[in-house]
């Protein structure tokens, strides 16, 4: 009889209490990689500054180099140290920080964030996130913390701690954990860097929220490409958030065999079917959807028949996810 081999060291998850919080600040500084909690989804944390830490949250997701990372302050004022605000980025930080909405601008040249997580451009994503946990985690670290998503790269996103550590198993040493995230969607990142502003991706800052801010309208994002079309923006690449199944969108009812996603009052139920909300919420389907994507994909069926999502407010954002979800790959 042979010995099993033993098992990797578990990633640990942690209580984000203060103790926990301080040792993950410690972490950070010392170009260390944390998984921690934001409002919109779980970040895979990096000293900003540090090349080597930058170099490792690439590694650890395998995330191809092209792909640049938001750099998270604790503050507008701190973001401003590293990018050039205008008058519009300033409208924007005053409306919308703390909070899901993640500012494209050009590096200030004193700017310290590693030229990696720009991937070599001269712009910047800075997001000030709302989170308890994020927010007391910067606030001890006191530097910038680049943070994608906290999963291998083309996943979706995670939601919870227990997604993270089953996207990125031993990869990530220490997983802040706190709760579900409540918005469940990656922040909205505008682009204010060129002469026209862009939403690069839609989120949970609306389209007509920003418009309102700004007083003028903005520009729609660039409509979900062909898989083999180039990227519009670094990162924004078609097939993206997918689970291993194929994703079928409009469906009107489930195939044999597939799993059910759907939307609103539906009196159809089984191991195979996840409702986003019963009421027609489009903010708690939101927050439902990577996880209800990630469980049902868990049952290995072959495809997940989605209804279709109403596409206003969140529903865009929402809309854009399951698209990405369901392009070729
Ligand atoms: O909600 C979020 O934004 C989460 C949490 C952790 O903050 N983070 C997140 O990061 O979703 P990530 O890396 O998964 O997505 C970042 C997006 C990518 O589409 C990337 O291409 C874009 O932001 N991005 C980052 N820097 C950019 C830049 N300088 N120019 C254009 N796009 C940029
Ligand atoms: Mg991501």
């Amino acid at each position: 009889m042979t010995d099993p081999l033993p098992a990797p060291p578990a990633p640990r998850i942690v209580g984000a209490g203060p103790a926990a919080i301080a040792r993950a600040a410690a972490c950070l500084r010392s170009g260390g990689l944390v998984a921690f909690p934001t409002e919109t989804v779980y970040g895979l944390g990096a000293d900003a500054t540090d090349d080597r830490a930058v170099a490792r949250v690439f590694a650890a997701k395998g995330r191809p180099r092209f792909n640049p990372l938001i750099v998270h302050t604790a503050s507008g004022a701190a973001a401003e140290r590293l990018a050039a605000f205008d008058d519009r980025a300033e409208r924007l930080a005053d409306g919308f920080w703390p909070g899901p909405l993640t500012l494209v601008l050009t590096r200030r040249p004193e700017c310290p964030v590693s030229p990696l997580a720009s991937a070599g451009l001269d712009t910047v994503a800075v997001r000030v996130p709302g989170h308890p946990v994020a927010q007391a985690l910067l606030a001890r670290t006191g530097i910038p913390v680049a943070a994608p998503s906290a999963n291998r790269s083309g996943e979706v996103s995670p939601t919870t701690a227990a997604h993270v550590r089953d996207s990125l198993g031993d990869r990530v040493p220490m997983i802040l954990a706190g709760g579900r995230c409540p918005v469940g969607l990656e922040s909205t990142v505008v682009d204010l860097s060129g002469p026209t502003m862009r939403i690069l991706r839609p989120g949970a800052i609306t389209a007509t929220a920003i418009a309102a801010a700004l007083g003028e309208p903005v520009a729609p994002p660039p409509p979900v490409a062909g898989a083999a079309d180039a990227p519009a923006s670094p990162g924004q690449l078609a097939s993206h958030y997918a689970p291993r199944a194929q994703v079928r969108l409009d469906a009107r009812q489930a195939e044999p065999g597939e799993a059910l996603l759907t939307f609103g009052p539906d009196l159809r139920s089984g191991p195979m079917v996840l409702n986003l909300s019963e009421t027609g919420d489009l903010a708690e389907a939101a927050a439902n959807l990577f996880a209800h994507l990630r469980a049902l994909d868990a049952g290995g069926p072959p495809s997940i028949a989605v209804v279709p999502i109403p596409d206003r407010g969140l529903g865009v954002a929402i809309n854009d996810r399951l698209r990405r979800a369901a392009a070729p790959r």
